[in-house]
């Protein structure tokens, strides 16, 4: 049963975007469409009348990512890449009350980013309004239900996409965060009191920590679940963290990971592979006490083993994971292919296999 709306309701209905800020949005576009498997559903850009940036909006299953990068030296977005190459910008939500979202958020301590707006074109009207997060990440509030054309007004529809094939990702099942030391607690707060979210999980150094690297999550999520926001932070390492290498590489806080939900992530990951994507290298040795470890699995353990992807086990079943390599030079945002058979964690179990992977990943880079 859905609890009625309170007060305390922001009616956040889920992610409506992911706005990335990059350098080159027309290369980047292509990146995602032939390895990810997005298709381009809208433009916006000088062609269009907007004189100052070019945006492409992709979308694949309930995934929507929109990419933009600003055309003049000065640009603000041009500056935001200069500082922290391509970028997270928005991780916007989809709510029924921009208005009210924004008026609670306020009210509540939120720094504002942008009024509510009303965008209006032929195909209706979207209303937006933003707060600020952590770092130079926003939250935009976005209300569509009266809006029937692609993304929203000053986009064109991109009828199709020849170079798209889609590889089975469906949704978003959580983004994270990485924040300086210290500043965890503080953020979990945030999305405690502005947004209403619940604390899900925590983990702390005892659980997470290897030769170099230490870390604190903690897990925000909305009360419906449909929104998962991991928050990260360096603890004391005994070498640098590759928490503390992603701050230096984006200059400050930003969006670390997301993760793509598919249903068969043994179909999309071989996709992915075949077209390029890489990822982390798991040991081998990883594959030896597997069964052992987790128990029975619907994939066979070959298929598995041959694509690296982990498994871990929770009291509720279990979860399928696999994380690429950095999408851009700088050590920064990367993707989790992500598959649930029940289990609600984050594979905490895995962590140890894959930080010891990222840290051989580091060595290679100078930054261990
Ligand atoms: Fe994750």
């Amino acid at each position: 049963m859905v609890a009625p709306a309170t007060d305390r309701d922001l009616l956040l209905h889920g992610y409506d975007a992911i706005e990335f800020w990059v350098g080159n949005a027309k290369q980047a576009a292509h990146y995602y469409r032939t390895g990810f498997g997005f298709r381009l559903i809208g433009y916006a850009g000088p062609e269009t009348g907007v004189r100052d940036r070019a945006s492409y909006v992709l979308e694949q299953g309930q995934i929507r990512f929109v990419l933009t990068s600003g055309l003049t030296p000065d640009h603000e977005i041009v500056r935001h890449h200069a500082l922290r190459g391509d970028a997270v910008r928005n991780v916007a939500f989809q709510v029924s009350d921009a208005e009210r979202a924004y008026a609670l958020a306020l009210d509540r301590g939120a720094a504002p980013w942008e009024a509510p707006t009303l965008h209006e074109d032929e195909h209706g009207q979207v209303r937006i309004a933003s707060i600020a997060a952590f770092g130079d990440t926003i939250h935009s509030f976005v209300e569509r239900d009266a809006y029937a054309g692609p993304y929203r007004p000053g986009f064109v529809s991109v009828a199709d996409d020849p170079i798209s094939d889609p590889a089975g990702l469906q949704a978003i099942d959580h983004v994270v965060a990485n924040v300086e030391e210290g500043r965890m607690e503080e953020w979990a707060a945030f999305y405690e009191r502005i947004l209403a979210f619940e604390p899900l999980r925590h983990f702390d150094d005892e659980d997470i920590s290897t030769e170099y690297t230490a870390l604190m999550s903690k897990v925000l999520s909305d009360g419906a679940g449909r929104i998962k926001i991991p928050i990260n932070e360096p603890a004391q390492g005994r070498k640098r963290s590759q928490i503390a290498e992603y701050l230096d590489a984006n200059s400050g806080p930003g969006i670390q990971h997301l993760a793509l939900a598919t249903d068969d992530i043994v179909a999309t990951v071989s996709r992915l592979r075949s077209r390029g994507i890489s990822f982390l290298e798991v040991p081998a040795e990883y594959y030896d006490d597997a069964e052992e470890r987790v128990g029975h699995v619907h994939e066979s353990w070959a298929d598995l083993a041959e694509l690296g992807i982990l498994v871990d086990r929770d009291e509720e079943g279990y979860l399928l994971q696999i994380f690429t390599e950095p999408v851009q030079d700088r050590p920064t945002v990367f993707y989790e292919i992500i598959q649930r058979r029940g289990a609600t964690g984050f594979g905490v179990g895995n962590f140890r296999a894959l930080f010891e992977a990222i840290e051989r990943a580091q060595a290679r880079r100078g930054n261990l």
